[in-house]
């Protein structure tokens, strides 16, 4: 959640999906249409279900004997490394107020759309709602709704976009942030436990952590086969912790070995990923994975995204502890909120915004001119 940019961002003529939805189009506007390369269908999904992504269960890393902490982290590793996604179960946080978060955005979405366009997200920015990202006039537009918030701390809340409708709206953003803090501070711990590091390596290191809320509202598309609901990414956080919605379609898919694989919900559990700050702080041992939404024909969605990041002012690089002579080190220093600033003022696509940390391969050097 940067600041606002310096020059004014020309967007074009943005749909709102759920609009448009309601027109039933039997033809996709163009704006929403991908190339092919891109579409959903092009790519191969099915794979068996045994190779569904991890689940930690978080109660034996909390509050399990030695032997079955030491057993989940080390599922924790391999979840880490291998898939950079798993499903946490028993997580701690109330199933009521997973419920009440669901009710106070599904609600939020129903609303008129002129209630809802009192909390505009600017072009070029990513609080409010609107759709995120969209950068130009030629860029192609998700078929998703969005309604974003800076949460932690303060200084980045822009209280004019914190809704009065629904009415327990802004109240319950605040409680279930507070537990997913919790809950991402708990993980980071055992993330550096992980990999061998002290417990408290993250937490100190991140300062008064950035956090921000995302509820992405999927409506139906006639044609699932020719729009994505997000475009490929991976997230800036450090970490980030996903609620999708109860009896919804599934609509997540994560790139793993070349292949699209769709995460099926598990009920009440939330869906972790690695961002790019962990990316280049453990080196590259473990990494932010590309992820997308598709869209289904008759079911509509609605995920509840939060993402944890350090402070502004951390200067990131990878951690000492992970470095020897015998591995490089990959990623440069860098400032995270100039990385943050980066993150949002470019489009949405695949892992592309990371390159902004990497360190040039040696090869790529001797390419250039003496
Ligand atoms: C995101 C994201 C996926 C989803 O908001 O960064 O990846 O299923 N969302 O909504
Ligand atoms: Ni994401």
């Amino acid at each position: 959640m940067a600041p606002i940019p310096i020059s004014p961002v020309k967007v074009g003529h943005i749909d709102d999906v759920q609009e448009l939805r309601k027109t039933k189009p039997t033809i996709i506007p163009e704006r929403f249409v991908r190339d092919k390369t891109e579409r959903p269908t092009t790519v191969a999904t099915a794979i068996p279900s045994s190779s569904d992504i991890p689940t930690i269960n978080f109660s034996k890393l909390s509050s399990g004997n030695t032997d079955e902490l030491r057993t989940e982290i080390s599922h924790l590793t391999t979840a880490c490394k291998d898939w950079g996604f798993f499903q946490v179960v028993n997580h701690g946080i109330d199933l009521s107020l997973l419920e009440s978060i669901q009710k106070v955005a599904q609600d939020f979405f129903m609303l008129p759309l002129a209630e809802k366009q009192k909390y505009p997200m600017a072009p070029g920015t990513v609080q409010g709602y609107g759709q995120a990202f969209v950068l130009s006039e030629d860029q192609k537009l998700d078929w998703c709704n969005m309604f974003a918030l800076g949460v932690e701390p303060k200084f980045i809340r822009n209280p004019i976009l914190w809704p009065t409708k629904p009415e327990k709206f802004s109240e319950t953003v605040e409680v279930y942030s507070k537990e997913v803090r919790k809950l991402c501070q708990n993980l980071l711990k055992y993330i550096a436990m992980s990999l061998g590091l002290q417990g408290d390596i993250f937490e100190k290191m991140f300062g008064e952590a950035v956090q921000a809320i995302r509820m992405n509202y999927y409506p139906p598309c006639s044609r699932p086969d020719l729009v994505l609901g997000l475009s490929p990414h991976s997230d800036g956080s450090a970490l980030t912790v996903l609620q999708q919605g109860k009896d919804n379609s599934v609509g997540l898919q994560i790139l793993k070995d070349d292949r699209w694989v769709p995460v099926q919900p598990i009920p009440n559990a939330l869906v972790i990923n690695i961002g790019d700050t962990i990316e280049v702080l453990t080196n590259g041992i473990y990494k932010s994975v590309e992820h997308r939404a598709v869209t289904h024909k008759v079911k509509d969605r609605l995920s509840i995204v939060t993402f944890y990041a350090p402070s502004y002012e951390v200067e990131l690089g990878p951690v000492q502890e992970l470095l020897d002579e015998n591995t490089p080190c990959k990623y440069r220093r860098y400032n995270h909120g100039e990385y943050s600033k980066h993150y949002v003022t470019n489009k949405l696509q695949g892992k592309k915004t990371l390159e902004f940390a990497k360190i040039q391969s040696r090869s790529s050097n001797q390419e250039e001119p003496m």
